[in-house]
């Protein structure tokens, strides 16, 4: 089985020392870099933007997972391509010509993820699928950090597994919000690869050992 991947959302770390939470994640098990980048009109929310992106990118020496709540990504994708992304994923919901994103995502040399929100199907994804390097299920209402977990993302999960499998597709599900101990080990039963954790790696005491264990936890 290949490895089940822990992914630190920096959009929880401490922004006055962010070289040092960077380099928290670089030296810990964790796998790639989350960054949340929202615009406050798909989201209600507003997080960082490009010089942000760009500081992190310098420091950072993991995958960086580029996760977009904005309104017309096709605008930002060379940009983002520019700053260091290795993955960019856009939203469902944000994207009128889904297909034309995924594939000026992958002509900048990055892998293309989908996001979809708590209250989109799965279904809309059958077109696209075998397109898609990833797919991120929201846990939480996409906008911020620290929210309760969602309990219908298991199903969710279990539908897109099936959705993939029936496609012959080898698309990774991540899994964005809520994400703590209590709930890894099922979502990870239930077909996630990939768990996107925020709060609960950077508000705990020692951040290390909590990357590690989870590590170790949703791997055995
Ligand atoms: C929410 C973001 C998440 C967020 C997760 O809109 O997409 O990545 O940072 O934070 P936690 O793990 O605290 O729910
Ligand atoms: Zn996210």
């Amino acid at each position: 089985m290949t490895s089940k991947l822990i992914a630190p959302s920096i959009l929880a770390a401490d922004f006055g020392n962010l070289q040092r939470d960077v380099e928290m994640v670089n030296n810990s098990e964790a796998d790639w870099f989350h960054i949340d980048i929202m615009d406050g009109v798909f989201v209600p929310n507003i997080s960082y933007g490009m010089p942000v992106l760009e500081a992190i990118s310098k420091h950072a020496k993991k995958t960086i997972d580029v996760h977009l709540m904005i309104v017309d990504p096709d605008r930002y994708i060379k940009t983002f391509a520019e700053l260091g992304s290795d993955i960019l994923t856009v939203h469902y919901e944000a994207c009128t010509h889904l297909h034309r994103t995924i594939q000026a995502i992958k002509a900048e040399g990055m892998k293309a993820g989908v996001a979809l929100n708590p209250h989109t199907n799965i279904n809309v994804l059958e077109d696209i699928i075998n397109d898609l390097d990833l797919v991120l299920i929201m846990s939480v209402n996409p906008g911020f950090g620290g929210q309760s977990f969602i309990e219908n993302t298991y199903n969710k999960i279990k539908q897109l597994k099936q959705l993939i499998r029936t496609k012959g597709a080898t698309t990774l599900i991540e899994i964005d919000g809520g994400v703590t101990d209590k709930n890894a080990k099922g979502l990870i039963e239930s077909g996630a690869d990939v768990l996107v954790a925020g709060s609960y790696v950077f508000k705990s005491k020692d951040q290390l050992k909590t990357i590690s264990e989870l590590k170790t936890d949703i791997n055995s």
